[in-house]
């Protein structure tokens, strides 16, 4: 069978499973807002769907995502999902001869769509609890020269959970201006963050801001997000973007309800999330080998390092996905760092983080067993 197939049934599999508790993909499985699901009934109802959205959004949404941020002086552009933007930006702006430099750990996709785009990529290591599991402004300044087109930076890190001060964003920002290079600041997890600065704010003209609605609302499967710039670098992107048609409109009408009721629903989020890390980081604890480095963790995910357990983090995603519980393998975010870490989501339903400390003991005991599992991604 094909990569690509065997990579469809598995995610197929699992999303078939209805006992599966998703600890896996930091996506939210806290019960959604009502007038979010009246909203998406709403746009069935009147026919809103028949039509497609306007090119960049609704206007009402592009106007509230720059509310929510705070950045009243750029323009959104509506897509689907925070992926699409990321992939937009990346094969329009980098190209053969070009340098792009991100994380590592980080997340994946861009780094593919650099690459496929012909750019050279360069992969800072920032797994080292010396330097706080940051990318220091030290680090960017020796590894950005002027080929450096592109800078790709999580922050909140997925996977690691850490978050950058003022000053660490601003001292990037300046970096990034200096070597003329644009900035993409992907801040999908900024609302899970205790503080969080945004590059946008030092570096308005090359800053690219991504913004999701996977996480925080928890319309993961409903593909909408945004990225925020200037009009300069949206003029540039707009002209052709892959979903030139508009985004789904249901998913956009659905963004806007959230995003009207975020200020009374999501502190409760918040704080079932946090409470979430806490049982996490205490079962870790209870077991020879465990850690948890990063805690509290700026994201709704944190990573358990399982280095000193003699496991390795595939056999422990397969002992718990025994007992129905989905959680990530390091390797999904790392080729280097990925044999040292699990990352486990925490937008869940108490019961189901219980269900994983309860089960945690168990499997790491399988997994000490477990030296041949099938693939996973
Ligand atoms: C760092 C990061 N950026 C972007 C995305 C994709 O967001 P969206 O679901 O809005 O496309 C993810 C999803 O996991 C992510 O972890």
């Amino acid at each position: 069978m094909h990569q690509f197939e065997t990579k469809n049934a598995y995610f197929d599999q699992l999303s078939r499973n209805p006992r599966l508790r998703w600890l896996g993909q930091n996506t939210n499985h806290l019960p959604l807002p009502d007038e979010v699901k009246q909203a998406m009934v709403d746009s069935i109802d009147d026919d809103a769907i028949r039509l497609y959205a306007p090119p960049l959004g609704i206007e009402a949404l592009r106007h509230l995502i720059l509310a929510d941020l705070g950045l009243h002086d750029l323009s959104a552009m509506v897509t689907d999902g925070a992926i699409e933007g990321l992939y937009h930006a990346c094969r329009t702006l980098v190209g053969p001869g070009d340098e792009f430099i991100t994380t590592d750990p980080g997340w994946k996709w861009p780094v593919q769509f650099a690459a496929d785009s012909g750019a050279r990529v360069v992969e800072i290591p920032i797994y080292d609890a010396a330097q706080d599991f940051k990318l220091t402004p030290q680090q960017l300044a020796d590894a950005i020269t002027k080929k450096t087109r592109l800078v790709y930076l999580v922050d909140p890190n997925n996977p690691l959970g850490i978050c950058y001060s003022r000053d660490e964003i601003n001292a990037f920002a300046t970096i990034c201006r200096d070597a003329g290079a644009y900035l993409i600041h992907d801040c999908t997890y900024r609302h899970f963050a205790y503080e969080h600065t945004l590059a946008a704010e030092f570096f308005p003209e090359r800053t690219i801001t991504t913004y999701s609605f996977s996480k925080w609302l928890g319309l993961a499967g409903l593909r909408v997000g945004a990225v925020i710039a200037s009009g300069e670098v949206l003029e540039r992107l707009a002209a052709a973007p892959p979903n030139n048609l508009g985004s789904n409109v249901l998913s956009q009408r659905a963004a806007i309800a959230g995003l009207k009721v975020k200020a009374q629903w999501f502190p409760e989020v918040l704080q079932i999330q946090r409470h979430n890390q806490a049982l996490i980081a205490a079962a870790a604890k209870a077991i020879n080998g465990l850690a948890t480095p990063v805690f509290p963790s700026n994201g709704n995910f944190m990573i358990i390092d399982v280095s000193k357990a003699e496991i390795s983090p595939e056999a422990l995603v397969e002992a718990l996905q025994r007992q129905d519980i989905m959680i990530r393998q390091g390797s999904y975010h790392s080729d280097r760092f990925g044999g040292r870490f699990v990352k486990v989501s925490t937008t869940v339903p108490t019961d189901w983080v219980e269900a994983f400390c309860h089960h945690l003991p168990g499997a790491v005991e399988v997994a000490q067993g477990l030296n041949d599992v099938g693939p996973q991604f």
